[in-house]
């Protein structure tokens, strides 16, 4: 690689509603674009920041770019310096993995200036020291499926094991993001300390359900296990207009619709692309009534992972 690489990392919808922390899934048509080139100083810079509406922070520290490439750094290429510049595609604390797609740009953009050839597992336990600043908490159900694409399954987090889970073709989802922001530490702070046996049972039928249903391509499995009772409950509130816009979604005929992460975008997911289109509709005109502004995606769900781009 010569002086100056660029990589680009997707936006991604986790919990995925009955996957709280365990489940996520590659989104197309946004993403972060982060340009690593070598520095004459040690460590990471962070040199310009392009594409966001608020100031993210520009020390490197405290930018979710930062710390994964200083600890790619210090462990495989000491002494070595390298600015990042972060384009944003992705609005910031929006819920649909804004924060992880600037720390996995930002180690795939550096371990290709830096020749390093980490697997996407190590590269995963660097992006973490970045989520870490966003949320507080250890989670890598959007920084996955940022990296390897497609839809992941986090089986464990002692130690991490990723599962690479079958998408059926047919799978579409939308993506409403309501223009207001909603910081993942207050969204996980929120959450009950302790869940009723009741709800576990109900939350683990439904996560092994979706994922039968994944493998099989039972789309009526996959509708019936899109049900979140345990994060979904205590957040909702913090979303203009959830109700109106999951009852829309689910009116037009979506398998299913839930919080995207934490809030405060949601997905539905439909069995086609002209079916997620008509969703995207019917939700966009049922938040128009809070009068709160949104952006909105129509995407198969599961597009490609992180990627060099030039
Ligand atoms: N699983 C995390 C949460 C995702 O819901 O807190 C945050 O984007």
């Amino acid at each position: 690689m010569g002086n100056e690489v660029s990589a680009f990392a997707p936006a991604s919808v986790s919990n995925v509603s009955c996957g709280f922390d365990i489940m996520g899934f590659a989104l197309e048509g946004a993403g972060d674009t982060v340009t690593a080139r070598l520095s004459d100083f040690p460590g990471v810079r962070i040199g310009k920041i392009t594409g966001c509406r608020s100031p993210l922070p520009a020390e490197a520290a405290a930018n979710t770019a930062g710390p994964p490439v200083l600890a790619l750094i210090r462990e495989c290429a000491p002494g070595a310096g390298v600015e990042i510049d972060i384009c944003k595609g992705i609005p910031v604390g929006g819920g649909i993995g804004s924060s992880a797609a600037s720390a996995v740009a930002a180690v795939v953009a550096a371990d290709a200036l830096l020749g390093t050839g980490l697997t996407r597992d190590r590269l995963l336990e660097f992006a973490i020291e970045g989520e870490k600043i966003a949320s507080g908490a250890v989670h890598v159900d959007n920084l996955s499926p940022c990296l390897w694409g497609g839809f992941v399954l986090v089986r464990g987090y002692h130690p991490i094991d990723i599962v690479r889970i079958h998408v059926p073709d047919l799978l579409w989802c939308s993506v409403i993001s309501p223009q207001i922001e909603v910081r993942t530490d207050h969204a996980r702070r929120i959450l009950p300390k302790e869940i009723p046996l009741r709800d576990v049972i109900t939350q683990t039928g439904n996560a092994a359900g979706l994922i039968a249903g994944m493998f099989t391509g039972d789309i009526p499995l996959i509708s019936r296990s899109l049900e979140d009772v345990i994060a979904e409950p205590a957040r909702r509130h913090l979303i203009p207009g959830f109700g109106a816009m999951k009852e829309a979604a689910l009116a037009h005929g979506a398998l299913g619709c839930g919080i995207s992460g934490s809030g405060p975008s949601l997905f539905a997911i439909a069995s086609s692309r002209p079916a997620a289109v008509e969703i995207a509709a019917a939700m966009e005109s049922a938040l128009k009534e809070t009068r709160v502004p949104c952006t909105t995606l129509v995407s198969r769900v599961g597009g490609n992972g992180a990627r060099i781009i030039s």
